[in-house]
C-alpha cells in the first residue's frame, strides 16, 4: 500500500521524512535503516543531525545499510558514497562506524563483494525502513530501466541519463564513473517499510508512472506498488501529475 504525503517545500519534506525515521529509531532502537544519497536525503540527514545533538535521538545502537556505491572511487574521493554518507550523517551523530555498511566499490571481486552484500543485510535481521530517492527515468537505487527487475546486489553499468544527471557533483562528466553496485529490486522490496522522498517538477513523471501506470522494468519505481508499506513524502511540484490527473490517493499533508 502506498500513502503519500504532500510537503510545502524541500524543507518540509525533510522533516516530514525524517520524523519517519525518528518514529522507527524511538520504537526499535537498533534498526537496521536502508539509507540512500543524491540530493533528496540531505535535509532527512540534517534533521536527524539536529535531533540528535538536541539529545532527541540515539543512533548507539543503530546499523544501517547505504543503496549503492559507484565502483572504483577511493573512500577518500568527495564524490564517492562512503564520503557523502560520512559527511552528511554518519560524522555527526553516535553511530558506530562498525554498524554503517555500504557496498564496497573497490572490492578486488565486485562478483563477491555483492553476494556478501546481500548476505550481511540478510544476517543483520533485514531492513527496517529503506529510505529511497527516485531517478528522473525512476530508477530505485541504480537499478536503471531494464527488461527485467533485477533481484539482488548486483554490479550495473550506469545509464548516460544517470551519468548526465550525476555529472553535477562532478568536475567533468567524464569523471562520472560508468559502474556501480546498488541494492537489487528484491532487496529493496524486502524491506519491511519504504519512504520515498521526491521533489521538484523534474520528478513528476517518474511519480506518477511509478504509482499510476502498470508495473514495468522499464520503469523501475513501478515494483513498489507490490509493497505493502510505502510512503511517497514529496513537494507540490514533484506530486504535480498525480495531483493535476486527479488520481485518487491516500493523502495526507
Ligand atoms: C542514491 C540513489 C539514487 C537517487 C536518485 C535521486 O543513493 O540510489 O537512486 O536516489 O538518483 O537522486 P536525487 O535525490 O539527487 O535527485
Amino acid at each position: 500500500m502506498t500513502r503519500f504525503i504532500i510537503a510545502r517545500d524541500y524543507e518540509d519534506m525533510s522533516e516530514k521524512a525524517a520524523m519517519l525515521f525518528l518514529k522507527q529509531i524511538n520504537k526499535k532502537d537498533n534498526s537496521l535503516l536502508g539509507l540512500a544519497t543524491g540530493s533528496s536525503p540531505i535535509g532527512i540527514y540534517r534533521n536527524l543531525i539536529k535531533w540528535h545533538k538536541e539529545g532527541l535521538l540515539d543512533f548507539s545502537a543503530v546499523k544501517t545499510v547505504s543503496l549503492d556505491e559507484y565502483v572504483g572511487l577511493l573512500v577518500s574521493d568527495p564524490q564517492s558514497y562512503r564520503h557523502f554518507m560520512d559527511e552528511n550523517l554518519f560524522n555527526h551523530i553516535n553511530i558506530k562506524m562498525e554498524n554503517t555498511h555500504i557496498p564496497n566499490g573497490l572490492a578486488a571481486n565486485l562478483e563477491t563483494e555483492v553476494a556478501e552484500y546481500e548476505k550481511r543485510i540478510e544476517m543483520l535481521g533485514g531492513i527496517d525502513m529503506q529510505l529511497l530517492g527516485i531517478g528522473r527515468n525512476a530508477h530505485i537505487g541504480f537499478n536503471e530501466p531494464s527488461d527485467s527487475f533485477a533481484t539482488d546486489t548486483h554490479i550495473v553499468k550506469l545509464t548516460q541519463d544517470t551519468r548526465e544527471a550525476n555529472a553535477r557533483f562532478f568536475n567533468s562528466p567524464n569523471e562520472v564513473p560508468t559502474k556501480a553496485l546498488t541494492m537489487g529490486i528484491g532487496t529493496i522490496m524486502r524491506a519491511k517499510k519504504i519512504v520515498l522522498v521526491s521533489y521538484g517538477v523534474n520528478k513528476a513523471d517518474a511519480l506518477y508512472k511509478s504509482f499510476f501506470e502498470n508495473t514495468n522494468p522499464r520503469v523501475p519505481g513501478s515494483i513498489l506498488q507490490y509493497h505493502a508499506d510505502v510512503t511517497v513524502v514529496a513537494d507540490r511540484a514533484a506530486m504535480g501529475r498525480i495531483i493535476d490527473e486527479g488520481m485518487d490517493i491516500n493523502c495526507s499533508i
